[in-house]
């Protein structure tokens, strides 16, 4: 396992870190929004109460004000099939961009790949960006099959 620098955490998501930068480390991945407090404590509760939601986040402390600079998450579908098999999904993997290449990335898919084992899953899977390939195959991911989307 990949160690994290100094002064950095990994954790489980919490609702004060709207005030520490979570949504802005999103950013890098895609457009957010502009998201209230309050919406964003609505989301986090539904998302809390409901045991299939894992969301980490990396923090650094190093420099007085706590940021977040890496987030990612596990959605654990439950399934019929595989005898009621349980299948990870690893979604919206964020490193700020004045961090990356620090193994953060890494850190936070061997994160949440150990929840999913743990949990029970059987498999996890993701959909990246030809982009990424390399970095999913350095989290020990492997391609398989072809995304497709349809979109509203
Ligand atoms: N292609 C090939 N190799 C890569 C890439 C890449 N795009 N990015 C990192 N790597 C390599 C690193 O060089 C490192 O290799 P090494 O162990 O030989 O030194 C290894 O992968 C681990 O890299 P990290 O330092 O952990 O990567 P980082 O912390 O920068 O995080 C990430 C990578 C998450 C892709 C980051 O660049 C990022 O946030 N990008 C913008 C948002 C994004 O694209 N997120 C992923 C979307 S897909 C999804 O969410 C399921």
């Amino acid at each position: 396992q990949a160690a994290l620098p100094a002064g950095y955490t990994a954790r489980a998501l919490r609702p004060s870190d709207y005030d520490a930068g979570f949504l802005d480390c999103l950013r890098v991945l895609t457009t957010v929004g502009e998201i209230s407090k309050e919406a964003f404590t609505e989301r986090y509760d539904w998302m809390a109460k409901n045991d299939s939601y894992y969301l980490l986040v990396i923090e650094d402390s190093s420099s007085g004000k706590p940021v977040i600079v890496g987030t990612g998450a596990l959605i654990v579908e439950r399934k019929f099939i595989h005898s009621l098999g349980l299948v990870g999904h690893i979604e919206d993997i964020a490193v700020a961009k004045d961090q990356q290449g620090k193994k953060l990335g890494l850190r936070l898919i061997q994160a949440l790949d150990f929840v999913a084992e743990k949990v029970g899953c059987y498999k996890t899977i993701l959909d990246c960006s030809e982009a990424n390939e390399g970095f999913y195959v350095k989290c020990g991911f492997r391609r398989a099959g072809l995304e497709m989307a349809h979109y509203y």
